[in-house]
């Protein structure tokens, strides 16, 4: 693959009023849900990027009749439950943890063995977390040693049972793993978490009429049950603007002086809203304007104008509300006057990259004092502004985008390498940027 290098001018004012691409989540959930549901869905506002795309042509390899997807449209002829057909090769799923382990559910109630891939990045990352209760549940599963892919699930002749699994970490991944194998179980399924994330798959169920039942433990601690045996009705799913996306042009304006924009239709599900009130506890003016639901995802437009931030310590009830969010807040938290601490946030050293050193050395290559701890960062802000640099994303398009961002308050140009991985969740991050204000050349090398 070419090697994709962003350029950033420092200076510009964040203005205007934009809509950046569907939310990512929502859209390998469509997929996926579509797929195996009884006739035909129809999806608008679809993600075109790679890691949704590699979600849909998994369900194309496994026999599903795709069309799209075409401007954000995708047409889904579902197979149900039952229909899906061994793909031919093992599956790629490229840079995608979320394709990877929620399709390993789907796939170990299948009568058909499989593979699943994936590149260089998510071939490092750990699946035991998903293959441990999915043996629990009864699959056959193997993995490369120490539990990464290549990942060989063998549903042939196979049958699951339900469990009453207690997550060790707050993860959606693992949790909708697990409710989605217990379609395909005998019994109830439960997948009970030590806090809340986020309820795309149990909300997305209940669309396709297929009962979840979600409480609230007290501790905080969430608990999702669902009855195997089942079946899926297709339906319409408008996916909203991804609030993960929407993020990078939040702390844009929120640390350019004279910025006024606002990001319509994003999504506003609780369960990912934690970078808002994070933001605003540092100060960040955010009005939300425009608020309804579309088809059990509540939304609204995020208005959010420049005031000074200050450094706070995050609140570890916030941490999986925003977890993707934390590259970007670290940059806000280098523009913010005073201290920002994060902790309880050991997650993200298993992200797209170890997204708690990466982005320490990265800010600390342009000479913002950062310290990374065993599960978050210590930030002194406001003391200086970022230094020119040559930054590398480590595979990860969530630092290739905040690191883009921290370039808008620097002295000067911020080089950032290995880009070609905004692809994967926002391909039209560049020329979005631009047209707010930033400046940014994004440079192809052979
Ligand atoms: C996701 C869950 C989160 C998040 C990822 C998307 C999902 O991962 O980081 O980008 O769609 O379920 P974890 O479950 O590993 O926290």
């Amino acid at each position: 693959m070419a090697n994709v290098k962003f350029i950033v001018q420092p200076g510009g004012r964040i203005h205007g009023r934009i809509r950046v691409p569907g939310d990512k989540s929502i859209s390998h959930r469509s997929i996926m849900l579509g797929a195996i549901s009884e006739g035909t869905t129809t999806v608008t506002g679809f993600l075109e990027g790679a890691d949704a795309l590699a979600t849909l042509q998994a369900f194309k390899d496994m026999g599903v009749q795709i069309e799209g997807p075409d401007k954000g449209n995708v047409t889904i002829h579902g197979v149900g439950l039952r229909g899906l057909k061994k793909p031919e090769k093992p599956m790629d799923m490229g840079n995608s943890g979320t394709s990877t382990r929620l399709l390993a559910g789907i796939l170990a109630g299948q009568d058909f063995d499989c593979e699943l891939v994936g590149d260089a990045s998510l071939s490092k990352r750990p699946m035991k977390r998903v293959t441990d209760p999915l043996a629990m549940m009864g699959a056959k599963i193997e993995t490369a040693e120490g539990g990464t892919l290549p990942m060989k699930i063998c549903g042939h002749g196979q049958t699951l049972k339900a469990i009453d699994y207690v997550l060790p970490m707050a993860s959606a991944q693992v949790k909708s793993c697990v409710l989605l194998a217990g379609l395909y179980a005998q019994g109830k399924t439960c997948a009970e978490e030590p806090a809340p994330t986020r309820d795309h798959t149990e909300r997305m169920l209940n669309g396709f009429g297929y009962e979840v039942v979600s409480t609230r433990l007290d501790n905080s601690r969430t608990r999702a049950c669902l009855q195997g045996g089942g079946s899926l009705k297709a339906r319409h799913i408008d996916v909203p603007s991804d609030i993960s996306s929407a993020a990078f042009f939040m702390v844009a304006a929120a640390v350019s002086e004279g910025s006024d924009l606002v990001i319509e239709h994003v999504g506003m599900n609780p369960t990912r809203t934690g970078v808002i009130d994070i933001l605003k506890l540092m100060g960040a003016n955010i009005v939300l304007e425009n608020a309804h639901e579309v088809g059990g995802e509540p939304v609204a437009d995020v208005h959010i104008r420049y005031a000074p931030l200050q450094g706070i310590e995050i609140p570890e009830s916030l941490v999986p509300l925003a977890i993707d969010e934390f590259p970007v807040l670290f940059v806000a938290a280098a523009s913010a006057t005073g201290q920002t601490v994060l902790s309880g946030a050991e997650e993200l050293r298993v992200k797209e990259s170890d997204r708690i050193q990466v982005m320490a050395d990265a800010l600390q290559a342009v000479g913002i004092d950062a310290v990374p701890t065993p599960d978050g960062m210590v930030i002194n802000g406001g003391q200086q502004s970022p230094q020119a640099a040559e930054i590398q994303s480590h595979h990860d398009h969530r630092i290739s985008m905040a690191m883009t961002v921290a370039g808008l308050n620097a002295v000067s140009e911020v080089v950032i390498d290995d880009c070609a991985n905004v692809n994967t969740s926002f391909p039209t991050f560049v020329s979005l940027m631009n047209e707010v204000g930033m400046q940014i050349e994004s440079k192809q090398e052979a």
